[in-house]
């Protein structure tokens, strides 16, 4: 994992200054995944089924909640900014809003069915942390999704997708965001998303992550000419004999 040699109180510093974009965040994600990105929400949000108890973390607007069918579902978010901007989205029904992060989910041992992370697994600072709570709150047989962009190892494609979030996003962005808003920005916030992205691994490199933490049936699935990447595992059941 390349924290660009940040360390933990960096990187939330980072975090910080990536609130600014809430107000934008649909907008401009639509902009720079030309349009895609809930079509990818869509596909990775049947995977869970109107019975299970659906845990989603890093929720933030509620942009990939509002796709879940299930009755339970639990939105884990560290941000106020994000959260709030999810309020009048999410079917109050169905969905409690929970404060917190990946790396300490205040949720009991083995209640959860399915642990989706859509777009966020790559703002976690400490991954193999959140990965091993994604699999204590599991149940057995219960399965842990994650889903972004698809990352390949190196190779023109990697550079491509490198120079899309360096030079492309923050151009779209100051597009799509009035310079008034811009000018009160602490730190241009879409020039530091370059930052999670380093930090983000490759399907290989996310697969071997979750077999460290215990999970079994690791897989990564391909969306739309390999534009983004489910990558999955499945808590595995205590043998009985
Ligand atoms: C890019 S947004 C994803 C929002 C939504 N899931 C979607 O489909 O667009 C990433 C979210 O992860 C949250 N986040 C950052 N660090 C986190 C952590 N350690 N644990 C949980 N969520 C975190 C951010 O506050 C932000 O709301």
């Amino acid at each position: 994992m390349d924290h660009r040699g940040m360390d933990r109180t960096e990187w939330r510093e980072l975090e910080g200054s990536l609130e600014d974009i809430a107000p934008y965040y649909e907008k401009v994600n639509s902009m720079m995944t030309f349009g895609l990105v809930d079509r990818w929400r869509r596909r990775v949000a049947a995977l869970a089924k109107d019975d299970d108890v659906v845990l989603e973390i890093g929720s933030g607007p509620g942009s990939f909640t509002r796709h879940l069918a299930s009755r339970t579902i639990y939105c884990l978010e560290p941000s106020m900014e994000f959260a709030s901007a999810s309020k009048g989205i999410l079917d109050p029904e169905r969905v409690t809003m929970l404060k917190g992060v990946a790396e300490k989910i205040p949720l009991s041992t083995g209640s959860v069915d399915k642990v989706f992370c859509m777009f966020s697994f790559r703002d976690f600072f400490d991954k193999p942390a959140a990965l091993s709570e994604m699999n204590r709150v599991l149940k057995e047989g219960g399965d842990a999704i994650i889903a972004d962009v698809a990352k390949p190892d190196n190779g023109p494609l990697a550079k491509l997708l490198e120079l899309h979030f360096k030079m492309l996003v923050p151009i779209l962005a100051h597009i799509a965001v009035s310079r008034s808003s811009t000018e009160v920005w602490r730190r241009d916030p879409y020039s530091r998303l370059i930052d999670t992205w380093v930090a983000y691994g490759s399907p290989a490199e996310n697969e071997a992550l979750f077999r460290q933490s215990g999970f079994d049936q690791v897989s990564t699935e391909y969306l739309e000419l390999k534009g983004a990447a489910i990558t999955r595992g499945k808590k595995p059941w205590k043998s009985t004999s």
